[in-house]
C-alpha cells in the first residue's frame, strides 16, 4: 500500500515559528521536523502523528547533504530556521555577519537546491519565513535586514527560474513574533517582551498553510503579517 500522504520538511521546527509550522501542517503532512537537538525534535514528534524528527546543523554542509540525500519527492519545503544577531553596523564584526548569512541564506540557498529535484517531481512549494526586516531596515538591524532582504532575493529568483516546472515559491514576512527569538531582541534593546503586543505563531503558521493549500493556479508569493497591537 503506496503512502498517500504528502511530505513536508521544516527547518527551525524546534523553533517558536517552525513548531507552529509543523502543527499546522501536520494534520495534512508527514512532517520532517528539522533543528539541532534530536531529543527536543522527538518530543515534538511524539504529538504529531507521521512526523519524524530531521535533526541537522544547516551550516554543515557535508552533513546537510547527507540528510538530504533520501528525499525523493517533497510537497512542501518550509524554511524556519534563522538566527537573529543585532547591533549597530558600528559594533558588527564580519564574523556576525557570516554567521548571520551562513544560518539565513547560505544555508537556504543550499538545502533548496539539493531537494530541488524532489519539489520538481511533487510539484512541491518552498515557503521561506522572512520578516518584516526583509522589506525595510531598522537601525541595529543592519546584518539581519540585510540578511533577509537578500533571501526576499533569492526567493523571487527561485519563483522566476522555477515558472513551468510546477513549484510554487512564497515569502512570509511577520512582525514582531512572540517567539524566544523576539525575547532575545526584546532584551538586546532594553524593552520588556511583551507577547500579547506581538503576532502568536500559529498565526503565521496559519500564513504558512494558506500558502501550500492555495488552487493549483494561484501562486500567493509574498504574505505580509503585522501584529495588530503595535
Ligand atoms: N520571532 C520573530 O519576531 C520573527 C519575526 C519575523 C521573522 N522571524 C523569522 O522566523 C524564523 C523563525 O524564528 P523564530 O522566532 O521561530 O526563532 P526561534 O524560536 O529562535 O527558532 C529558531 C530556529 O532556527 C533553528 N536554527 C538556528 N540555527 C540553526 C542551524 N545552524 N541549524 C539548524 N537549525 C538552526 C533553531 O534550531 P535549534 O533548536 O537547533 O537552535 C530553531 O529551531 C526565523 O527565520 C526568523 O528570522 C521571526
Amino acid at each position: 500500500m503506496p503512502d498517500l500522504r504528502p511530505l513536508a520538511l521544516v527547518t527551525g521546527a524546534s523553533g517558536g515559528i517552525g513548531g507552529a509550522v509543523a502543527r499546522a501542517l501536520a494534520p495534512g503532512y508527514d512532517v520532517l521536523l528539522g533543528g539541532r537537538d534530536a531529543a527536543a525534535l522527538q518530543d515534538l514528534a511524539t504529538d504529531l502523528p507521521g512526523a519524524r524528527p530531521w535533526p541537522v546543523d544547516l551550516t554543515d554542509t557535508t552533513a546537510l547533504a547527507e540528510a538530504a540525500a533520501g528525499i525523493m519527492r517533497l510537497d512542501v519545503l518550509v524554511h524556519s530556521a534563522g538566527v537573529g544577531l543585532f547591533g549597530t553596523v558600528a559594533e558588527t564584526p564580519a564574523g556576525t555577519w557570516r554567521q548571520q548569512f551562513d544560518v539565513n541564506v547560505v544555508a537556504v540557498a543550499e538545502l533548496t537546491r539539493l531537494l530541488l529535484p524532489a519539489l520538481r517531481t511533487a510539484g512541491g512549494h518552498v515557503v521561506l519565513i522572512n520578516s518584516g526586516a526583509g522589506l525595510s531596515a531598522l537601525p541595529g538591524f543592519a546584518s539581519y535586514s540585510a540578511s533577509k532582504f537578500a533571501l526576499r532575493a533569492f526567493a523571487d529568483a527561485l519563483r522566476e527560474e522555477e515558472t513551468g516546472t510546477g513549484v510554487r515559491v512564497t515569502s512570509v514576512h511577520p512582525g514582531r513574533t512572540a517567539t524566544d527569538m523576539q525575547r532575545g531582541v526584546a532584551a538586546r534593546f532594553g524593552e520588556d517582551f511583551q507577547p500579547e503586543r506581538y503576532l502568536r505563531p500559529e498565526s503565521v503558521a496559519g500564513a504558512v498553510l494558506l500558502a501550500v493549500t492555495a488552487p493549483p493556479d494561484a501562486a500567493l508569493t509574498d504574505l505580509v503579517l503585522r501584529p495588530t497591537a503595535s
